[in-house]
């Protein structure tokens, strides 16, 4: 029987299995949209475990699965005994006698790996604490859809909290993929240094380059994609939301960063869910709290041409299913019929 493969760490990929990936998901969603997709996964079922809340990366997740015709059980933090009652590792030995493969989102990067370690099944991570790989490959798909050139001739700027699990997934990919991608954060955002190291020693080898910088102009300049993520992520406290606030003004997205990178085509990216307007409950209270209409991105910017957050999440569903299918077809199989 053949190791599983999982999905944990953007730094666990190489540049041949992202390119893989990203061509079985473009076959895939061409498939879709023509009505010709085949159910390669009828007799897979996956298992959901979500320790935090989600919109896309659950419901990508169900219909890539549904759409291969795999079952999916969907397991929250309320309703398992895992870490309560149940260690990690007994609960993905029990799971792996019972799923196919098992994702999981949730506080810590250790759970995830300790289900893979026991599972003895594909384990995908659909967010931690430190990576989100999922986003990150909706992310290259989208910016080689729509970037007009190939990706390693693309550049990337993400502003905002460089430290968190969006950033640190696009520094890496990005960088194994031949990017230029520049995080543009304050110093104290700025990602861990060991995964700087690591996608510098990535961008060597693919012909990349990264830069992490809290010097706004040099790193948005020219850049062909502006990105940015919420300010506080899910698991951090809200008191965090005043220094962030602080921290973080000079790098919100708005008309005038646009026009900062110099480059009239520049296009804009956002993992989501963002806080663009006061339609929300957490909108209405920070712009109560901060004055600011807009967080991490103006409405104006947000709901633009420029704007490509919507086909980003379209791109999770096509980009889950190729790792899936990955993870559970047989390599030979793959793409036949797609
Ligand atoms: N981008 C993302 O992971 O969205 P969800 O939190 O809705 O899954
Ligand atoms: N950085 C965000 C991403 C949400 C998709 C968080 O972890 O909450």
């Amino acid at each position: 029987m053949r190791d599983p493969i999982h999905l944990l760490k953007d730094i666990d990929l190489t540049q041949a299995r992202i390119l893989e990936l990203l061509e079985l998901a473009t076959q895939l969603k061409i498939a879709k949209k023509q009505g010709t997709e085949r159910a390669r996964l009828s007799r897979n079922n996956i298992a959901l475990i979500f320790e935090k809340p989600s919109t896309r990366t659950r419901s990508a997740f169900e219909v890539a699965a549904q759409d291969q015709g795999a079952g999916v059980t969907y397991v929250d933090p309320a309703s398992s005994h895992m870490g309560v009652s149940e260690s990690v590792e007994d609960t993905a030995r029990v799971l792996g006698r019972l799923y196919d493969g098992i994702a999981f989102r949730g506080f810590q990067q250790a759970t995830v790996e300790t289900l893979a370690r026991y599972a003895g099944v594909p384990v995908w991570n659909a967010l931690t604490d430190l990576w989100h790989p999922t986003q990150a490959l909706a992310d290259m798909l989208t910016m080689r859809e729509h970037a007009g050139k190939p990706l390693t001739e693309v550049s990337v700027c993400y502003l905002g909290d460089g430290h968190n699990n969006v950033a640190r997934s696009l520094l890496m990919t990005g960088a194994l993929l031949g990017l230029d991608v520049r995080i543009a954060a304050p110093a104290v955002l700025h990602p861990d240094p060991a995964a700087v190291e690591a996608a510098a020693h990535a961008a060597t080898r693919s012909g990349g380059h990264i830069m992490a910088t809290d010097d706004i102009d040099s790193a948005v300049r020219g850049a062909d994609f502006l990105y940015t993520d919420v300010w506080v992520s899910m698991g951090e406290p809200d008191s965090e939301w005043d220094a962030r606030v602080e921290a973080l003004r000079p790098f919100r997205i708005d008309a005038n960063m646009l026009a900062r990178t110099g480059n009239p085509k520049t296009q804009f990216l956002h993992c989501l869910p963002s806080v663009h307007d006061d339609t929300t409950t957490l909108g209405r209270h920070l712009h109560e709290q901060y004055g600011l209409n807009g967080v991490e991105v103006s409405d104006d910017v947000f709901r633009s041409p420029r704007s490509l957050v919507f086909e980003q999440a379209e791109n999770r569903m096509h980009t889950i299913k190729a790792v899936l299918a990955m993870s559970l077809d047989p390599a030979d199989r793959r793409t036949e019929g797609c």
